[in-house]
């Protein structure tokens, strides 16, 4: 049974927004009640580049949502991504009141406040503080201090900063689109909501997000968050490389990359000098006409150019100091990880365990939302629903006198119709 509570998350990625309207079931999955997704237009590497053109997108998005399930959309939990993102770890000390020693949601405040206050960057925002542990009267490892009596409250807390413009663009798109913001939130946090498993967070994990434009990655390790980063790159510098190496319009080497892409060249395979049919493969060219490239050589660009992000992903993860913490490795999700052999790449680049995450948790529609590319998305909306009190108004997202338009059934279809 549903809880009745829904919320509302919009993913607005570098190749596509993804709005869905979820509730909370009473067993702990997520039931996805709506889905609307639109080709995003405005975005390069996970930031906007033209605000018209991705508030289009979104209202787009929306609009979808709302028609297939039968809620008006007011407010949404949004993510963010973008190389502007920076993370940090900083501790914050406060003095409980002798008269009211009792702990507040407001002095969980003043202590993660204080646990943030590390020198900003010129135009940079605070976006989360996310607590890892507290310390209260030198007692270590207490989870939620709220209700407990004391004299000295400590926080140990992860700190995830952005460029204020970039942040604002992304409001302002949500703004002309005619929806209010819940909350933003870093990819790499929302797929990690929806990939990881618990036991993985407890060994310690990288939670590598690869998409279009971005890779999103997120370290936890015993469970709480240490290091997020974003690179700016993705699927699309592979489309890019297969396009000017291969000769061919942008769209087809993404056509070629989707249906016949593989992360590492298939073992035996030829060249494509005098070799056989099943060797080659026949792309649009820019005239139209059908032109025929190497199977190998096609192969060969994208395992070249993902061996360049995995190592730079390695990188990452050595210069934050978690790379030698990760027993449960790296789970890959985003459009990208469909790459048939791509956690087999990464283990051999990065050196540890690898696997496809895709969203857990899932009911109903959530099928249609199965693949890693809907981490992200999925993640989101798992988030609002952990964050939002049950006995809170159901503001967010509000159910219109209509009937829902389309049974299961028929949304899966329509999904399918827009899935590429
Ligand atoms: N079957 C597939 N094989 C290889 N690549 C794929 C496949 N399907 C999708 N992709 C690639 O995945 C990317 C899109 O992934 P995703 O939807 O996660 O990105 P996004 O969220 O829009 O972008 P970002 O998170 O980088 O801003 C595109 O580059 C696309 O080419
Ligand atoms: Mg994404």
């Amino acid at each position: 049974m549903p809880s009745g509570h829904a919320v509302v998350a919009v993913d607005l990625g570098t190749s596509k927004a993804c709005a869905i309207v979820a509730e909370s079931l009473a067993d702990g999955r997520t039931a996805i009640v709506g889905v609307g997704l639109c080709p995003a237009q405005g975005m390069a590497k996970g930031v906007v580049t033209d605000l018209d053109e991705a508030s289009a997108t979104v209202a787009r998005a929306i609009e979808r949502a709302e028609r297939n399930s039968g809620y008006r959309i007011l407010s949404a939990y949004v993510s963010i991504s973008g190389a502007h993102l920076t993370s940090a770890n900083g501790r914050g000390v406060v003095a409980l009141p002798r008269q009211q020693p009792e702990i507040t949601p407001g002095e969980i405040s003043r202590v993660l406040a204080a646990a943030s206050a590390v020198p900003a960057l010129v135009n940079n925002e605070v976006l989360h503080v996310l607590p890892r542990t507290y310390t209260l009267d030198g007692q270590e490892g207490v989870a939620d201090p709220l209700g407990m009596i004391g004299t000295r409250l400590e926080v140990e807390a992860h700190i995830i900063s952005g460029s204020a413009t970039t942040i604002r663009n992304v409001s302002t798109v949500l703004e002309r689109a005619g929806v209010a913001i819940d909350e933003l939130v870093p990819e790499p946090l929302a797929a990690a909501d929806a990939a990881l498993t618990p036991a993985e967070r407890a060994m310690g994990v990288a939670l590598v997000d690869i998409g279009a434009g971005t890779t999103d990655i997120a370290v936890f390790v015993e469970d709480a968050i240490w290091h997020t980063a974003v690179l700016p790159l993705g699927g699309n510098h592979l489309t890019n490389d297969l396009s000017i190496v291969l000769q061919v319009p942008f769209e087809a080497a993404e056509q070629l990359k989707i249906t016949a892409g593989r992360a590492m060249p298939l073992p035996g395979v030829p060249d494509g000098h005098g070799a056989g049919d099943g060797d080659h493969l026949d792309v649009e060219g820019f005239d139209g006409a059908t032109q025929r490239v190497s199977r190998r050589v096609a192969h060969e660009v994208i395992e070249a150019r993902l061996e360049q992000l995995l190592t730079l992903v390695r990188k990452e993860l050595r210069e934050s100091g978690y790379d030698g913490a990760l027993p449960g490795g790296i789970v890959l999700t985003g459009g990208t990880a469909l790459l048939p052999e791509i956690a087999e790449l990464t283990r051999q680049v990065v050196g540890v365990r690898a696997r496809i995450g895709t969203p857990r948790r899932l009911a109903g529609l959530g099928e249609s939302l199965g693949g890693p590319a809907f981490a992200t998305a999925v993640g989101l909306a798992q988030w609002g629903l952990a964050r939002q009190r049950p006995s809170e108004p159901v503001r967010r997202a509000m159910r219109s006198s209509r009937e829902r338009r389309r049974s299961s059934r028929g949304l899966t279809g329509w999904l399918r119709e827009l899935l590429p």
